[in-house]
């Protein structure tokens, strides 16, 4: 059966992308984020994932306000990216495992999850900068499946049910018939608000708050509803679903290797963390 090696979470803020086609990963402004990565590259390195199930929210490239599921997963052969404006050059496509995609498509419906199943999918920022932070060589090592949460047009998901989403995720990984080594990202957060009264919110305390919880009380922000969550870590923080869906994709306990927080990046707040199973 396959095997769950590990789990990262970070933001995907679109100036990152800028930061990278410039080269500026040891300008001042840029260096402390960046360095953040240098122990998950390590990571990577030794754990050498073949399988990446990303977490992630489109912000208009792949669905529009027209159609916009809420739970989607990618059962494409291959996930392109496209330009999105920004400034961020698009990067190279990624190799989907549809294997593994039509296994979780498969587990999903049967755990009772009305998901969407996307055999043609374009991949935004918040997929393809994660993607180059963790291998700046743009050399992808590993397939990859998009699990998309729609967190751009309310109503959104509840915490608990895309906690619940990363729960079945976990358990249909783990019954992969497949020599597979897997790996589970989400992208997003976290405290930040672009648009509104509050622009450039960000709160500190909850953003730490919320990490250390994914360590030792992994269910805590599962307990708000999202308009808590837009009131604790703003409009568009609410990105943080995509941490707790991975984090219940990791099972019951988590060791916690490497953390790194910094604010701002643009009007965001940057976080990252790397979890191996610990049960
Ligand atoms: C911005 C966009 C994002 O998708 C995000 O998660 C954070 C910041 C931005 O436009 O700055
Ligand atoms: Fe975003």
């Amino acid at each position: 059966m396959a095997q769950l090696v590990g789990g990262i979470t970070t933001s995907h803020v679109p100036a990152i992308g800028r930061a990278i086609a410039k080269n500026l990963q040891h300008d001042p402004y840029w260096k402390p984020f960046f360095d953040g990565f240098a122990p998950v590259h390590r990571w990577l390195d030794s754990a050498k994932p073949d399988v990446l199930v990303v977490f992630y929210n489109d912000h208009g490239l792949n669905f529009f306000l027209d159609k916009m599921p809420t739970f989607s997963v990618g059962a494409a052969p291959v996930y392109t990216t496209a330009d999105e404006g920004w400034g961020i050059p698009a990067l190279p496509p990624f190799q989907g495992d549809q294997d593994l995609s039509w296994h979780l498509v498969n587990a999903l419906v049967a755990d009772e999850f009305d998901i969407t199943t996307c055999q043609e999918m374009v991949v935004d920022h918040a997929v393809t900068l994660p993607m180059a932070l963790l291998w700046p060589d743009q050399a992808w090592p590993v397939k990859i499946v998009p699990v998309c949460i729609n967190t751009v047009q309310f109503p959104l998901p509840s915490a608990r049910r895309c906690y619940a989403l990363g729960e079945s995720i976990g358990r249909a990984i783990a019954s992969w018939d497949s020599n597979a080594r897997v790996a589970v990202m989400g992208t997003g957060g976290l405290s930040h608000q672009l648009d509104g009264q509050r622009a450039g919110f960000i709160n500190k305390d909850f953003d730490l708050h919320f990490m250390e919880s994914l360590i030792h009380d992994p269910k805590w922000a599962t307990q708000f509803s999202i308009h808590e969550l837009v009131e604790k870590a703003g409009t568009q923080g609410v990105e943080l679903l995509m941490w707790l869906a991975t984090r219940g994709a990791m099972g019951e306990k988590v060791k916690c290797l490497h953390q790194n927080y910094h604010i701002p990046i643009s009007n965001t707040a940057s976080g990252l963390m790397l979890l191996e199973p610990a049960s």
